[in-house]
């Protein structure tokens, strides 16, 4: 039955058609990649934290006004979100210094930024993903000017609300990468996910990293890494 229903397969998480054509139905899985796709493997119980993680800072933020996709919780691995047509650009925010931008300007790890540096990355598997602004966003057609105004303000805004519900748990945000999706309206919602996946948490006295960092570079115990940061937001508590 699942064959049937199955719209669309990426790197982590598998799309569902429901009964209701609003509505999709999202499978998080353990498969993990990195580098576009290059690195493969599996975190055992990364789907089930995701689904929770991710269903958990979605019910924050829509609690804080950001206008979103999330639906409901489902099971361990599913949850429900509203069919949108995601826009074919990553919206990176940085407060401090990791990644790919450490590579790319010749920066030292773990230094924080003035204010909070937002990137456009084109979701383009081919061509693996690449750094652009939003001249290129514009010329390409991937959003219209109203929408790229609109995912800064929210990318900001995350960043405000994010950083402090993990700061309250004793982690710093130090980035994170969004993606928005156009509902049958031509609303522009926040969607996807929001996890350890797409954020770089640090652990705010230590300094460890809690995020899919300890699977791109091989640091071990990533596992314990996704539980610890499901633990902080409050753990089996909430769902
Ligand atoms: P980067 O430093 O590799 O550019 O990543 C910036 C942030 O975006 C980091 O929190 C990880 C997240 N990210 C994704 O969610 N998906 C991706 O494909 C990449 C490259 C980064
Ligand atoms: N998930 C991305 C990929 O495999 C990369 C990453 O998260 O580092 O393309």
């Amino acid at each position: 039955m699942d064959r049937e229903q199955l719209l669309y397969e990426g790197k982590a998480k598998k799309i569902f058609r429901t009964d209701d054509p609003e509505v999709v139905r999202v499978k998080y899985k353990d498969d993990a990649t990195a580098f576009n796709g290059e690195k493969k493997g599996s975190i055992s119980g990364k789907g089930e934290l995701n689904n929770r993680i991710s269903a958990f800072i979605f019910e924050y933020l829509g609690k804080q006004g950001i206008p979103h996709h999330f639906v409901r919780f489902l099971s361990p691995k599913e949850q429900l979100v509203k069919h949108v047509t995601i826009l074919p650009v990553e919206v990176v925010v940085r407060n401090r210094a990791a990644g790919s931008i450490v590579k790319r300007l010749g920066l030292q790890e773990g230094q924080s930024f003035p204010r909070p540096v937002v990137e456009f990355y084109y979701k383009n598997d081919d061509l693996g993903d690449p750094l652009i602004n939003e001249d290129h966003v514009a010329f390409l057609d991937l959003a219209s000017q109203e929408q790229i105004r609109g995912m800064r303000q929210m990318a900001l805004k995350v960043n405000r609300l994010l950083t402090a519900l993990m700061i309250e748990k004793g982690v710093d945000l130090i980035d994170f990468k969004l993606e928005f999706g156009v509902d049958q309206e031509g609303k522009l919602l926040l969607a996807d996910e929001i996890s350890p996946d797409t954020c770089r948490f640090w652990d705010h006295q230590t300094g460890q990293k809690l995020d899919k960092d300890r699977f791109r570079r091989d640091l071990g115990e990533v596992e314990h890494a996704y539980q610890e940061i499901w633990n902080r937001l409050g753990g089996e508590k909430h769902v």
